[in-house]
């Protein structure tokens, strides 16, 4: 057993084992994601680093993964050049993996500068746009918060459940979940709108909401010369047109002077 110093308490500990692992037997929060006891340390995350005064030597930042302990170290793991080697060791992690929840965590638990969590979304504001110009819903807009913008529900808008956010998403950062008869539109995990799905009156498969049938219908209704409303799916639409078209094909090539189709 040797005799050591951690923030300033003295204890027992057994010597020449890693401090690391005497720091979490003696309950001393310390980052780490690299390590692991069955293995020889890489010391490749830097997380664990702390500080360590040995005699009369100035107190130098050394790794606990990779220092073995010995009599007499004095060990600080918490100091401003500790706080400072760790939040450059986070930020290095979240350049190599900017999405790892692992890393976010350890960073709001030490009080390290993670910046803001990646999100998917390249601030395009094509979701927005669209639900605006082309839709008319609104139901999208752009929200400062902690200094960055954000796509989010608005509060004066009303999602009808059509999906072309998501379809115009270039980076897929809005996702449309079909489950059963029920649509849930999402960007991260805030959700945007949830709705009702009706059937296909041909296939009777669920495909567009109640809430966006009802708003093509009342848009039709302003163009009288459009063709009478249907409620069939994307594939049964085609079918159905294509074969309208071989049936009124020569019907129309008559209508505009040209030969009827054999
Ligand atoms: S959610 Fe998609 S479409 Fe909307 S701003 Fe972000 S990247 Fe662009
Ligand atoms: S645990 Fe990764 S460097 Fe020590």
């Amino acid at each position: 057993m040797v005799a050591i110093t951690i923030n300033g308490k003295k204890h027992e500990v057994e010597e020449s084992k890693r401090l690391l692992l005497i720091l979490r037997e003696k309950g001393v929060r310390i980052p780490s994601l690299c390590f692991h006891h069955a293995l020889v340390p890489a010391a490749s995350c830097k997380l664990c680093v702390v500080e360590i005064k040995e005699g009369d030597k100035p107190p130098r930042t050394r790794l606990s993964c990779a220092v073995k302990v010995r009599e007499g170290m004095e060990v600080t793991t918490e100091s401003a050049m500790v706080h400072q080697m760790r939040n450059t060791a986070i930020g290095n992690l979240l350049k190599m993996a900017p999405h790892a929840e692992i890393i976010h965590r350890i960073g709001a638990e030490f009080g390290l500068t993670t910046g803001q969590r990646p999100d998917g979304c390249i601030r395009c504001r094509l979701c927005v746009r669209v639900c605006s110009d082309i839709i008319g819903a609104k139901a999208l807009s752009m929200v400062k918060r902690e200094g960055m913008m954000f796509v989010t529900p608005s509060e004066a808008g009303d999602c009808i459940g059509c999906g072309t956010c998501a379809n115009i998403c270039p980076t897929g950062a809005i996702r449309t979940e079909d489950k059963e008869n029920v649509r849930t539109i999402l960007i991260r995990d805030e959700v945007i709108g949830r709705h009702p799905l009706e059937r296909c009156d041909i296939c009777g498969r669920y495909f567009a909401t109640t809430r966006f049938l009802e708003h093509v219908k009342a848009r039709e209704a302003t163009h009288p010369e459009e063709k009478e409303p249907h409620r069939h799916c994307p594939t049964c639409a085609k079918l159905y047109s294509s074969r309208m078209h071989r049936i009124t094909a020569p019907k129309l090539s008559k209508t505009y002077g040209g030969k009827p189709d054999a």
